[in-house]
């Protein structure tokens, strides 16, 4: 029995998180940089249209990428806006908000939906039981909490963590595009829905989006399934499974 299976047996997440007709080796993963401190704020890139595969249906977009400004605050400066952000109605029920956790270096960054009832206590994104499966998720191909910055598409917690609202994710879009714009990902991964409409400026479902390999301002974007979403639908792992195997690929070929 080979080590990942062993591993994903380990987790309980086999035998869904097998490939049913065999999946080819999957190549090594080069090792992340070391430094988890960015060194230098990058310039931002004139043009923030993400753009979206043709195979995939156009459809109107939402409005919840702001229009590029011109400034990219340094992360410390990042940091502290997101802390005392009061731009929409969620700074007068949050705890705390979240801006991120994990390298701010990393090769892959992941985006959530927004923080939950533990998140917004711990003020740390995907700590609760979504989180564990994420963790668990990502150990399965091979990488830690260190190999990946993981943000969310909100910073608050929306009450009875309902779904963000139009004007909410407006408010938040530009932290979220500084955010990229700092890490500068190799692989960007949006988990769920919310994460993948906000980046793509699409309302397309989930099951068309994930087949596609799309780009966020020439930055690889992988759509794939909510890990809470996984937890609700079990059966869906399987999917799951394979874009992991994708991303993995993708990060694999630019090593
Ligand atoms: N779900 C999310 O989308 N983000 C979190 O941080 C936690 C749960």
């Amino acid at each position: 029995m080979s080590r990942q299976h062993l591993l994903l047996r380990e987790l309980g997440l086999a035998p869904r998180w097998r490939l049913r007709h065999g999946a080819a080796p999957e190549p090594a993963l080069a090792p992340v940089a070391a430094n988890l401190v960015p060194t230098a704020a990058p310039v931002m890139p004139a043009v923030a249209a993400p753009v979206v595969v043709p195979a995939v249906a156009a459809v109107p977009a939402p409005a919840v990428v702001a229009p590029a400004a011109t400034a990219l605050p340094e992360w410390a400066t990042l940091q502290q806006q997101v802390a005392s952000c009061t731009a929409c109605g969620l700074c007068q029920t949050r705890t705390q908000a979240v801006f991120g956790k994990g390298n701010p270096r990393a090769r892959i960054m992941l985006v959530g939906e927004a923080p939950g009832a533990e998140e917004d206590k711990q003020g740390l994104p995907f700590v609760g039981k979504a989180g564990q499966l994420l963790d668990n998720m990502l150990a399965a191909i091979g990488l830690s909490q260190d190999d990946v910055f993981i943000a969310n598409v909100l910073k608050c917690r929306p009450p009875g963590n309902r779904n963000p609202a139009v004007d909410e994710m407006a408010a938040c879009a530009d932290y979220l595009r500084w955010q990229i714009a700092h890490v500068q990902p190799e692989v960007l991964v949006t988990l769920g829905r919310f994460a993948a409409h906000a980046l793509l400026q699409s309302d397309a479902a989930i099951g068309a989006l994930r087949r596609e390999t799309h780009q966020y301002q020439g930055i690889p974007l992988f759509v794939t399934f909510h890990p809470a979403y996984l937890l609700r639908s079990p059966g869906e792992k399987a999917k799951a499974w394979q874009d992991l195997l994708a991303i993995r690929r993708a990060l694999a070929k630019k090593a």
